[in-house]
């Protein structure tokens, strides 16, 4: 058993001072030290020995596998050594390569109209205002002159959070909460989100508008006019502009101003449903009653407002014709829009 056991040790030194790869290597490892290995079964034979010789050959065994599995600890090492040498002199890495790109988001064809038409009215002097989503009925219907029996406080329509508290049906609320703490002239728009119980091709439960009130001594029907078209021409270029009597609760009198279809120029095709027009915004000369509830005494000064969907404006701008889009985050659909 001695005899064998130093054979088996000599045999695996020498093998292991040849082996010249990691694999052999392992290999070596398994065939000596493994469960199923050389030394264990030589340590078969164990149990025939006698009690006296048992122990000093069991502490041979140790040895033997001891100093195996030291050279092949040391050799491991070694070789390990000279393959990530030989992998640093032949494996380059070509700094001059270029990097992959980040591609870089772009705005939301939605923000990017807002953004355009604020700008817009910033430059012909207006202020730019803001007002809560979270608005109390005082704020968007009573002060507005909407009385209690309007069809818009109708369930239906408003998202009610209390009695007395609703998600803002437009931006129209802002104009009390502007003029309460302003003395006249003053122009301001405000831009934001609005909340409607509606969803078809052509509302969505939010949306956005953007509100315009200016006031002032001898505030005219003209001023409306020549700021509004001004407008229009800026976002849709030249083109004719009308203006339609309306009703709405706030403004008396009240118009509709449509611009000259974008499309047909005016001959009538399927985005103005033949008519040739474009509705685009809702506007007026403020009520007295408006006037009244914002601090402001109807016979010194005047005022008009008007109120934009951004989502109609940025429709007609790109020819988009499904307002779900703008909500579906189909990248394909917002990517062509990036700047
Ligand atoms: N608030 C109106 C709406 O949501 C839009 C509007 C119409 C606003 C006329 C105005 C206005 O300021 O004068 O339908």
């Amino acid at each position: 058993m001695r005899d064998r056991l130093e054979a088996l040790q000599n045999s695996g030194l020498a093998e292991i001072q040849k082996t010249e790869d990691l694999k052999q290597l392992d290999d070596l490892r398994i065939k000596y030290l493994g469960k199923k290995g050389e030394i264990t079964e030589l340590m078969k034979g164990m149990k025939d020995l006698s009690n006296e010789e048992r122990p000093l050959i069991g502490k041979l065994v140790n040895d033997v596998k001891e100093k195996i599995s030291e050279e092949i600890d040391l050799k491991f090492n070694f070789l390990n050594e000279i393959q990530r040498k030989r992998q640093l002199e032949t494996e380059t890495i070509d700094i001059t390569l270029p990097g992959r790109k980040i591609t870089k988001g772009g705005l939301h064809p939605v923000t990017e109209t807002e953004l355009f038409i604020k700008e817009i009215f910033r430059e012909m002097g207006f202020d730019v205002a803001d007002g809560p989503e979270i608005e109390e009925t005082y704020f968007n219907f009573d002060a507005l002159n909407i009385p209690e029996t309007h069809s818009s406080r109708d369930l239906q329509d408003t998202f009610y959070i209390k009695s007395d508290v609703v998600l803002r049906t437009h931006t129209s609320p802002v104009q009390i909460r502007y003029m309460k703490d302003r003395e006249a002239p003053f122009r301001m728009i405000c831009t934001g989100k609005v909340y409607r119980s509606d969803y078809d091709i052509s509302h969505t439960p939010m949306f956005h508008q953007m509100e315009g009130l200016m006031v002032g001594e001898n505030i005219s029907f003209a001023n409306l006019k020549a700021i509004l078209t001004e407008f229009v021409s800026k976002v849709f270029g030249e083109r004719k502009v009308r203006f339609r009597p309306h009703f709405f609760p706030f403004t008396e009198p009240s118009a509709e101003m449509d611009v000259e279809c974008v499309v047909c120029g005016g001959k009538g095709c399927r985005l103005c449903k033949g008519t040739g027009w474009l509705e685009i915004m809702g506007c007026g000369m403020v009520d007295p009653e408006v006037l009244k509830e914002g601090g402001f005494d109807s016979e010194k000064v005047s005022g008009f407002a008007f109120g934009i969907g951004i989502e109609r404006t940025t429709m007609l701008r790109h020819g988009i014709d499904d307002l779900r889009a703008f909500y579906e985050n189909d990248m394909r659909f917002l990517k062509q829009f990036k700047k």
